[in-house]
């Protein structure tokens, strides 16, 4: 089996490519990435010289760059975006570029070199937001309702990615998944910012209230979720993924980050808040219990200490990613 994996060199897709060569070492692996701010080789340095293991930098919005990767290969796993939504605030055009134009490039070689399987990784974000107190939760029925650049250029990579199942025949499947955290998050995404900000002295930044709930997963049981919808999957169906029986605030999380650094609260602040900030996200995962087996192993308490672990013992990875293109973008983001 030979698999190209777009985004490869971001959080999601590293974690998934190591995952992959250990559970499956047979199979022939393509990473296929831009390098943006968000890519780092780092994190896949532990099998880079790997046979079953290959680079290819390029950009998904390039026709014959993607043809070309494409040859020969069996299934596509689409993980390749711009994926940060303050990011998506500031600046939407390269949203649209890479999530929506980027992702019909690869549809369209799909189609041309014959791949078996289209997977496509999605965002619980495209559903909108949930009141908070609500029992209420996303699943695969919701109606999309996207509020961010970000967010909406998803949504529509989503109808995309169905409208090639259903006009043209791609074999295709989309996971809707929420909140990733673990290993090799860049560190603009709150829960490793808030880590590496304590570590270096500085505050948590906490938009609004601090009262806005998102559901929360461990990387790995993201990375086993795609995999089962690759090997079980039905083709053509969507399922949403997710991992909290209980709803989570921002504050809580940066109150729990705090206590296992041994810091005090002070070194929460409160900023401006973020526009159009979704309130609530809850995924509601029992498709994919009921008919593939899959739900988390990984509790949120257990592996955010573990996460923290990691960050503590990664210093050099995220200290050189905090420098440089981040710095400025840091300062704009929190002046
Ligand atoms: P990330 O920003 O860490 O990584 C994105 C990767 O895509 C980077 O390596 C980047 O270099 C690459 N890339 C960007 N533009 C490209 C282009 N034009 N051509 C080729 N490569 C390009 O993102 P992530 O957090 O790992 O998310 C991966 C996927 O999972 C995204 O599609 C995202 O929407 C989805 N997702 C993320 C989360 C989350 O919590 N992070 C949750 C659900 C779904
Ligand atoms: P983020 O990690 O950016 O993911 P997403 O926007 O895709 O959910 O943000 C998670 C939550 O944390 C979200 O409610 C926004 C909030 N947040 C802060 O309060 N402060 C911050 O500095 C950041 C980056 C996020």
């Amino acid at each position: 089996m030979k698999i190209l994996v777009t985004g490869g060199a971001g959080f999601i897709g590293s974690n998934f490519i190591l995952y992959w060569v250990k559970n499956y070492p047979q199979d022939q692996i393509i990473n296929f990435d831009k390098l943006t701010y968000a890519g780092n080789l780092e994190n896949l340095k532990d099998i880079e010289k790997n046979p079953s293991y290959s680079f290819v930098k390029g950009d998904i919005c390039n026709v014959s760059e993607v043809d070309i990767a494409m040859r020969g290969v069996d299934w596509v796993v689409h993980f390749a975006a711009e994926s940060h939504v303050d990011r998506s605030i500031m600046e939407p055009a390269a949203f649209v570029m890479t999530n929506v134009v980027g992702t019909q490039v690869l549809l369209d070689a799909s189609l041309k070199n014959n791949i078996k399987r289209f997977h496509h990784v999605s965002t619980d974000e495209v559903f909108g937001q949930l009141l908070l107190d609500s029992d209420q939760k996303f699943n695969e029925s919701t109606p999309y309702n996207p509020r961010s650049p970000y967010s909406a250029s998803k949504a529509g990579s989503d109808h995309l990615v169905r409208s090639y199942h259903y006009t043209f025949g791609l074999p295709i499947t989309i996971t809707n998944c929420s909140n990733n955290f673990g290993p090799y998050q860049f560190p603009e995404k709150i829960i490793p910012l808030a880590i590496t900000n304590l570590i270096e002295g500085k505050r948590i930044p906490i938009y609004g209230d601090g009262l806005h709930v998102r559901d929360w997963l461990y990387v790995e049981d993201h990375c086993s979720a795609i995999d089962l919808v690759l090997s079980k999957g039905k083709v053509g169906e969507t399922y949403c993924v997710g991992g909290m029986s209980e709803d989570i605030n921002n504050l809580e999380v940066a109150k729990k980050i705090v206590r296992i650094l041994g810091k005090s609260e002070d070194m929460i602040e409160f900023v401006k808040d973020r526009p159009g900030h979704d309130r609530r996200y809850a995924v509601e995962w029992s498709k994919i219990k009921k008919e593939l087996g899959w739900e988390p192993l990984h509790s949120f308490d257990q592996w955010l200490e573990e996460t923290i672990s990691w960050y503590k013992k990664n210093e050099n990875w995220w200290r050189k990613v905090k420098s440089g293109e981040y710095k400025k973008y840091y300062e704009q983001q929190y002046k």
